[in-house]
């Protein structure tokens, strides 16, 4: 179910994002795009653990504005295939990086069978509450024995009260649903915390030119308090973030 928060998070703040870096300049697009996945490190473990290589389809399953897959199309010649519901994050990825973007919700992925050499879904399985529909669609258009690199973000216990819209899952239930759903677990780690500057410094330029202009705009306020939540959860050591590759068997 799509909620207000989740609207104003993923969709109001990719517009506006793309917005910003209109004004900053196209070396801010990729940091600044990155909603989730964020770190360089993060990126570059799932890349080589999914052994991306020049000319896969990568198909990036909740997309978001784009930056995971730009990066993964600049750094190692994939061809992106992004995959969005949210409207105007939609627009902001193909405005922002050019990459083919299917507006569509990951429950229903409109690829054939077979289609894609790898997929990655980053920061998504926390946002959707029947999280094996998600999986039980990517692995039926991953080609056989594919990767699927993933960034969730679990729970160390049951969340009562989590920013509008999230669901996350605990450790042991990834684990059941990636089998349930025809994945084996290859490899698992927390995401590295270590951020360059030179890509932290573009992030919040954005950032904060995005505040400057829309501080007062409610679903600013929304987006805000999402974060602030999530922060407060990530402080208390109730969720982390965790890197996971995964194989369609
Ligand atoms: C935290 S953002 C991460 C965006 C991007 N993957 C990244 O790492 O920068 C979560 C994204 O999941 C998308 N999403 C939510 N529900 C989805 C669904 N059912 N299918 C596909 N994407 C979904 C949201 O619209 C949002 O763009």
């Amino acid at each position: 179910m799509t909620t207000p928060g989740m609207v104003a998070e993923f969709d109001d703040v990719a517009a506006w994002t793309a917005e910003a870096v209109g004004q900053l300049g196209d070396g801010h697009a990729i940091p600044a795009a990155c909603r989730g996945s964020a770190s360089p490190a993060a990126l570059a473990w799932l890349a080589e653990a999914c052994e991306l290589s020049a000319g896969d389809r990568l198909l990036d399953v909740g997309a978001g504005s784009g930056g995971p897959a730009a990066w993964a199309a600049k750094r190692f010649g994939v061809r992106p295939i992004l995959l969005e519901p949210m409207p105007a994050a939609s627009r902001a990825a193909s405005k922002l990086f050019g990459l083919p973007v299917l507006t569509a919700d990951g429950q229903r992925i409109p690829l054939r069978a077979d289609s894609v050499d790898v997929a990655w879904c980053l920061g998504v399985l926390c946002t959707v509450e029947d999280k094996a529909a998600v999986l039980r669609e990517i692995h039926r258009v991953l080609v056989p024995h594919a990767s699927l690199g993933l960034l969730v973000v679990v729970a160390s216990r049951p969340i009562a009260d989590p920013p509008d819209g999230n669901h996350f899952p605990l450790q042991s239930e990834l684990v059941d649903l990636l089998d349930t759903c025809g994945f084996d677990l290859v490899e698992q780690t927390e995401r590295p915390a270590a951020v360059p500057l030179s890509w932290s410094r573009r992030a919040q330029e954005v950032t904060a030119l995005i505040s400057a202009r829309y501080r007062t705009h409610p679903a600013y306020t929304l987006a805000s308090r999402q974060d602030t939540r999530l922060n407060d959860l990530f402080d208390n050591g109730d969720l982390s973030l965790q890197l996971l590759h995964a194989m369609k068997r």
